[in-house]
């Protein structure tokens, strides 16, 4: 869709919209080969646990029966390894990422743990899949929506792929609301994770744009209002961790 006039935000920068991409891009450029280890480093582990909560969401099936996962935004392929590891021989994913650097130390994690023939990657954009309508079983969408310039097409694309009677699940950082710890959090997002950046990828400032990119991501109930005007039905969310982050569900029915 042409939207050539409007802006978006860029961390807390205003960029014309045909622009954000480009600047994603080169965050992730930048951070593919360190991205694993910064996830461990800044959330001390935690992303483990919230990927292993929607893989539970998920529920693939454990016996023969097929089941075809479309990963959006997957990047190194974390959570369709781990949803492979929770499946039966039925199970098959889609790793789907606009950045090719990102999918190429996913291609070398999925050989090494010798998912290869269950997990594959293709390069695409969120925004305009490359794939025919009532495709896949369940989507996925990790730390990822928040960097699509146009979520509102993201979500649109994800219902048209999907089968009827299938989820939809969206892990992203959301809103801390608890009192103490949001203090606590934001001195550690802007000062402890830029130089945890700094040190480990020598890129301060990729993780100064995660950083801010959460802050101006919408809340909650308002992706949940996006989902809905997209198709999605019985849509709801589960925050966790005192709202660092929350998982978002909907179905296509
Ligand atoms: C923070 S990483 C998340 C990777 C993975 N899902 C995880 O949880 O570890 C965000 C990913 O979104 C990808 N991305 C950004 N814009 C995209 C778009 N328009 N379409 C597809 N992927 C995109 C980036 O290339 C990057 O790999």
């Amino acid at each position: 869709m042409d939207r050539p006039d409007q802006t978006t935000h860029f961390g807390f920068r205003d960029v014309p919209l045909g622009e954000k991409q480009t600047l994603v891009n080169e965050v992730f450029h930048s951070v593919a080969q360190r991205y694993d280890l910064m996830n461990d480093l800044m959330s001390v582990g935690l992303h483990r646990a919230w990927k292993d909560i929607m893989i539970t969401a998920l529920n693939p099936p454990k016996t023969d029966a097929p089941f075809a996962l479309l990963d959006v935004a997957g990047g190194t392929g974390d959570i369709a390894f781990r949803a492979a590891k929770a499946s039966g021989h039925g199970f098959r994913a889609t790793v789907c990422d606009i950045n090719t650097d990102m999918l190429e130390v996913g291609r070398n994690r999925a050989s090494a743990q010798h998912l290869d023939d269950r997990v594959n990657f293709v390069e695409g954009n969120a925004e305009a899949l490359a794939f025919p309508d009532r495709t896949f079983d369940g989507y996925t969408i990790a730390f990822g929506i928040r960097n699509v310039p146009q979520i509102d097409l993201a979500l649109k694309e994800a219902y048209r792929v999907l089968r009827p009677g299938s989820r939809f699940l969206c892990l992203e950082f959301s809103t801390v609301d608890v009192p103490g710890l949001d203090a606590f959090y934001d001195f550690y997002s802007f000062n402890v994770i830029p130089a945890l950046g700094r040190t480990v990828v020598g890129d301060a400032e990729a993780y100064r744009y995660l950083v801010e990119s959460i802050r101006r991501f919408p809340p909650p109930h308002a992706l949940a209002e996006m989902m809905r005007a997209a198709g999605f039905a019985r849509v709801s969310f589960q925050r966790m961790s005192g709202g660092i982050v929350a998982l978002h569900s909907g179905w296509r029915l």
